[in-house]
Order: C-alpha cells, then sequence, then structure tokens
C-alpha cells in the first residue's frame, strides 16, 4: 500500500500522539493543535496522568477556538495489536509522532526485559498497524544518549555512535536502525529521528510539565522539588571534571522549543520546509517524491548549542525562584560523561528551526509549573 501524504495543509492532516499525555508528548500536542493539526493521542497513562490532555485543552482553547475539539485521546498501550487497530480504523491518521517508552536510564539496568519488550516490541506493532493502514510517516523521540562518550562536541549528526551504557539507551539506538531499515527495504517510508539533548522547563501557563514518579534522576525536576521544599538539598554529582567549574556540562533546551521542533519535522517530512540537498546518509536522508512531500531517514540534533554546568543550572533556578538552593557535591554518578552539547546548524538549515529560549526562561517556567503544582498533576 502507498503511503500517506503530507502534501496537505495541517487542518486536513491527523497525527496520532503516542505517549501524548507525557512530558514532551503533552507540550508536543498544544504546539500541534496550535498550528492547525488533528491530534490522536494514545497513552496508557503508566507514567503520565490524563490531566494533563485536560490542560492541554484548556490551554489550546484560549489560544484558538476550536482547537480542543481537534484532540482525541484513547487511553491504550501500543502493544496491543486489537487496540491500534480500531485507532488506526477510527481516524484518517497520516503520521505518528512516536513518544511512548520507558524511559528511567537506572531502571532499565534493572528491568531490561521490560524495557526491550514495551519499547523495542511496542514500536514494531505500531509501524505494523500504521503499514497496514497506509501509514509511513513517523517521528521518532531518539536522545542524544546515542552519540554514548561522544567523539567530538559540539556533536554533530555525523557523529559516529556509540554503545550505551544502558538498555534504555540501546532501544534509543536499536529502533534508529529499525526506522532506517524500514525505508531500506521499502521507500515509501519517511522516517525522522530527533536527537533530543535535555528537555526542561514547562509551557509558560504553568499549567503542564514535568511530573516524574517518585524521586526524580534527572537534575531539573530534582533542583524543583528542592525549591519548592519538597527535597532538603540538591547533590551535585561530581565537580571535579575538564569542565570549567568541575561540574558537568549539558544542553538544556525548552520543552516548547522542542517541541515546535516536532512540527518542524512534519512541514520538512511534507517538503514545507528546507531546500537544496539533505545532508547526511547519502541518498536515504529526504530524497523528493513526486507529490512534493519527502521520503527517506531525516536525523537531526534538537539542542541549543550552549552548554550548561550543574551549578549554572542551580543559580539560574535560584534566580527564577528567588531564594538559594542547598546543595552539596556528591561522587561521580557512574555512566555520566563531563560535557556534551550539540551543533544545531543541520536542524536551522534544513528545519528551518531553532532553539529560542535560554537557561533562564527555562527555570522561570520550570518554576512556575512546580510552585503552583507542587505535587504535579495528583494534587489537582
Ligand atoms: C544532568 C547533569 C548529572 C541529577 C539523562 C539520560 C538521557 C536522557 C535525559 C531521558 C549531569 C547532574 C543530575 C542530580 C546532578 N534521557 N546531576 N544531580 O544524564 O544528561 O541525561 O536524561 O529520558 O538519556 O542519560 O541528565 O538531568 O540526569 O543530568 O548533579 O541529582 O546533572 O551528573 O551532569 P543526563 P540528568
Amino acid at each position: 500500500m502507498s503511503n500517506k501524504s503530507l502534501a496537505r495543509p495541517h487542518e486536513e492532516t491527523t497525527i496520532l500522539v503516542t505517549g501524548g499525555a507525557g512530558f514532551i508528548g503533552s507540550h508536543t500536542v498544544v504546539e500541534l493543535l496550535e498550528n492547525g493539526y488533528n491530534v490522536v493521542v494514545v497513552d496508557d497513562l503508566s507514567n503520565s496522568h490524563a490531566e494533563a490532555l485536560e490542560r492541554v485543552r484548556a490551554i489550546t482553547n484560549t489560544a484558538e477556538g476550536a482547537a480542543r475539539d481537534r484532540l482525541v485521546f484513547h487511553e491504550e498501550n501500543i502493544l496491543d495489536r486489537e487496540a491500534m487497530q480500531r485507532i488506526f480504523a477510527a481516524h484518517p491518521i497520516d503520521a505518528i509522532i512516536h513518544f511512548a517508552g520507558f524511559k528511567a536510564v537506572g531502571e532499565s539496568v534493572q528491568k531490561p526485559l521490560e524495557y526491550y519488550w514495551n519499547n523495542i516490541a511496542g514500536t514494531l506493532v505500531l509501524c505494523e498497524v500504521a503499514r497496514e493502514h497506509g501509514c509511513k510517516n513517523i517521528v521518532f523521540s531518539s536522545s542524544a544518549t546515542v552519540y554514548g562518550e561522544p567523539e567530538f562536541i559540539p556533536i554533530t549528526e555525523d557523529c559516529p555512535k556509540h554503545e550505551a551504557t544502558n538498555p534504555y539507551g540501546q532501544t534509543k539506538s536499536m529502533l534508529e536502525r529499525i526506522l532506517s531499515d524500514l525505508y531500506i527495504g521499502d521507500d515509501e517510508w519517511n522516517v525522522v529521528l530527533l536527537r533530543y539533548f535535555n528537555p526542561i522547563g514547562a509551557h509558560a501557563s504553568g499549567t503542564i510539565g514535568e511530573d516524574p514518579e517518585g524521586i526524580p534522576n534527572n537534575l531539573l525536576p530534582y533542583v524543583a522539588q528542592v525549591a519548592v521544599g519538597k527535597l532538603a538539598e540538591v547533590g551535585v554529582f561530581g565537580d571535579d571534571y575538564p569542565t570549567p567549574d568541575g561540574t558537568g556540562v549539558r544542553d538544556y533546551i525548552h520543552v516548547v522549543d522542542l517541541a515546535r521542533g516536532h512540527v518542524a519535522a512534519l512541514d520538512w517530512m511534507g517538503g514545507k520546509r528546507g531546500s537544496g540537498e539533505p545532508r547526511g546518509l547519502g541518498s536515504m536522508a529526504g530524497r523528493p517524491a513526486e507529490d512534493g512531500t519527502r521520503r527517506g531517514v531525516g536525523i537531526f540534533n534538537l539542542g541549543t548549542g550552549k552548554g550548561s554546568s550543574v551549578l549554572e543550572v542551580i543559580r539560574a533556578f535560584e534566580a527564577a525562584c528567588g531564594h538559594p538552593i542547598p546543595y552539596a557535591v556528591k561522587p561521580r554518578r557512574a555512566g555520566d560523561i563531563a560535557e556534551n552539547y550539540a551543533a544545531c546548524d543541520k536542524a536551522r538549515e534544513e528545519l528551518g528551526w531553532q532553539a529560542e529560549y535560554d537557561l533562564a526562561r527555562m527555570c522561570e517556567d520550570a518554576w512556575r509549573w512546580q510552585s503552583s503544582n507542587p505535587n504535579g498533576y495528583k494534587g489537582a
């Protein structure tokens, strides 16, 4: 069966967002609705809350009259083939943005079977059902983790991939391979792999944001919970790295910028953005199709291109919340690298996308979310 064409106005296009109730998913749904798309969310709520989508409806309702009516939610797991069949039969899905997956690095070491099964098999079911319904357009939520210990910085998309040190990272890397092979086997497929750096921040309304279960693993939600008084102090994992202040440096990107990168990727797939010869992966990279859309495998880093240290993040958050944040230096965390940040030229040149918000703004928005929702969605 031939592929659905994305060479149509957003208003006539339906996007399936798996994991759409999650942190990055919910922010992406806002941007899709504000850009006129019809959106179908599939989420099993295993690590998210339906309330997030209610708030997405509230945000987009004020932004544009009927936007909320263009969002449909199905509480299902992507591994459930019959459910996915029903969803594809019920909606004219043109493209998929695939976020659904387990994502805790440490937990993945303890539960490899669960991670491989959920992330890999789930994606296989999703793609198989999509193909049966003539939908071969997919944007995949990948990660800078695929670069492992990077060979050079700033990291370009050509930087060689390295073995991930945990099953979570392995699933991202393997799924990149699997989705690329779909195109090699059938050149109707249109695949975009978005490699995220460190998404933080929240929607400017402060009504949706990151809501991790239990003690946060990642720096920003941890800092935010210390700032709001739920946790006592931030542990700074190592101050003897070869970086300016000795603490780890990462490329933090505002989740709203990241979400907008997905809208740009869909336009790129639809031939509405970018011109000339795409770079990377030779003939695989987004060749023009007869209907003006692209076919191939587009790979893009989504970051800001700017690295910030752990101490810089703590200081920026202090400025946002208006009081000091206690911290203590701890030993290095196993598996951490000293420094990483993205080269973002490819996304800028081909997708016409670049991050707008700086670290101060990321912290201000994260603080607005955290301070007005100290218990996340559970307090709602
Ligand atoms: C950032 C910096 C820590 C917590 C991870 C995954 C990646 C992606 C995003 C997501 C590092 C330091 C952290 C703390 C600290 N996956 N830190 N105290 O490790 O860059 O990326 O999350 O789904 O695949 O590896 O992000 O936020 O955990 O750490 O000092 O309590 O903050 O050492 O330098 P990371 P992070």
